[in-house]
């Protein structure tokens, strides 16, 4: 979306993954304090996002929202004030049906989605000083076009507001399982590729709910062409340091997340890191192809079902590589700098994660252990002009 905000993918944190319905204002600033104190902050981790349940179930007379006065006292402007004082921004969770996924569910009261609402609530949402609206059609109702209309006019309720807002979508409640149906790169920032991401690598439902990271990477690697400066896809919140997974699961997470230009918006409880989730979180190497300016999603190079390869062009003229290894079993992968779009016979090949370099002559090989990702920072040669590689099916990339 041409909004002039999110050039490159948003990074934070969110409270859902962790805390779902469980939060206040004393959870979230605890949160951006630990932001800025473990140095997150300034590797770019700056929205703070509150999801579901910050709400008063009832709006006021003017029919305007209003924080929960029990769990936010002090306002939704003091927290946005809160996180500005710090260096960080203020996300926020709304719907545009009439009810939030967890009053939908049942699990808190009121119905005060934006249906009926936009332009009153982006005023609100603009008043407070939000930064990110995570927009989320909680519904089985509707259908394609009817999620076009409506978010196309939070879309325009947000731009009629003046104040530069990150507008991040969730169409899936109605989508196939399999991923978007349509490019949403005209409505919004950043669109949701698939259901709910959930703490573990397979869950053996790459087609349905929940979905594991690997199930989230075959949705996800096919739509490359979506992605661009201001418009990404959305393969969900990160779960790396919350258990579920192995270091080498949680590692290949954020370099497959770093690699398909996706936000990094982290949903671990960020006041009690191991060092082994902060050695992740805070990988400078993933960060730079992450947040690179060319903004581009890593698309298949090559893959047999198990081996993959993936390159995502930086604006250097670097490729970024990432050797991903879906079986059960180690495995040695191999590319070529010249599959990957890069000309020439001499190249610097830095390893993401040892942050060691080594050159080569034009071949990229690594040995990876089985569910993990080596990444690969190429230099030198003939400098790529656009994105290379070919398109992959959905299925094809499946394990
Ligand atoms: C569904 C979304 O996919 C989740 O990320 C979260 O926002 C919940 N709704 C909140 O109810």
């Amino acid at each position: 979306l041409a909004n002039g905000v999110a050039r490159v993918p948003p990074m934070g944190w969110n409270s859902w993954n962790s805390f779902g319905c469980n939060i206040n204002e004393t959870l979230i600033r605890q949160m951006a304090d630990a932001l800025v104190s473990s140095g997150m902050r300034d590797l770019g981790y700056q929205h703070v996002v509150v999801d579901d349940c910050w709400f008063n179930p009832n709006r006021d007379a003017a029919g305007d929202l209003q924080g929960d006065p029990s769990r936010f006292p002090s306002g939704m402007r003091a927290l946005g004030d809160y996180l500005h004082a710090r260096g960080l921004k203020f996300g926020l969770y709304q719907v545009p049906v009439d009810r939030t996924c967890a009053q939908y569910f049942g699990a808190y009261p009121g119905a005060t989605g934006s249906q009926g609402h936009e332009a009153q609530d982006a005023r609100q949402f603009a008043a407070w000083g939000v930064d990110y609206l995570k927009y989320d059609w909680c519904s089985p109702n509707g259908t394609i076009q009817d999620q076009v209309t409506t978010f196309a006019k939070m879309r325009d309720a947000l731009a009629a507001t003046g104040r530069p807002i990150v507008y991040s979508i969730n169409p899936n409640s109605i989508h196939a399982k399999t991923g978007p149906q349509r490019n949403w790169g005209d409505v919004a920032n950043l669109w949701r590729t698939t259901e709910d991401i959930t703490n573990a690598w397979d869950t053996g439902q790459s087609n349905g709910y929940p979905m594991g990271i690997q199930n989230i990477v075959n949705v996800t690697v096919p739509l490359a062409n979506y992605a661009g400066p201001g418009s990404f896809n959305d393969p969900d919140m990160l779960e790396v340091g919350r258990g579920g997974m192995s270091d080498t699961e949680m590692r290949s997470h954020f370099a497959l997340w770093a690699m398909l230009a996706a936000p990094l918006i982290a949903g671990n409880d960020v006041r009690s890191m191991t060092s082994a989730t902060q050695t992740i979180l805070k990988n400078q190497n993933l960060i730079a192809i992450n947040q690179d300016s060319l903004a581009l999603q890593a698309r298949q190079v090559s893959g047999d079902g198990s081996r993959r390869v993936l390159a995502k062009p930086l604006a250097n003229g670097d490729v970024a590589v990432a050797l991903f290894n879906q079986s059960g079993s180690t495995a040695t992968i191999s590319t070529t700098a010249a599959a990957v779009g890069k000309s020439g016979s001499s190249f610097t090949l830095r390893d993401a994660w040892t942050n060691t370099t080594t050159s080569s002559t034009g071949t990229i090989s690594a040995s990876v252990p089985a569910h993990g990702t080596v990444v690969y920072r190429v230099s030198g040669g003939g400098t790529v002009p656009s994105n290379t590689g070919t398109l992959v099916s959905a299925a094809s990339g499946k394990c």
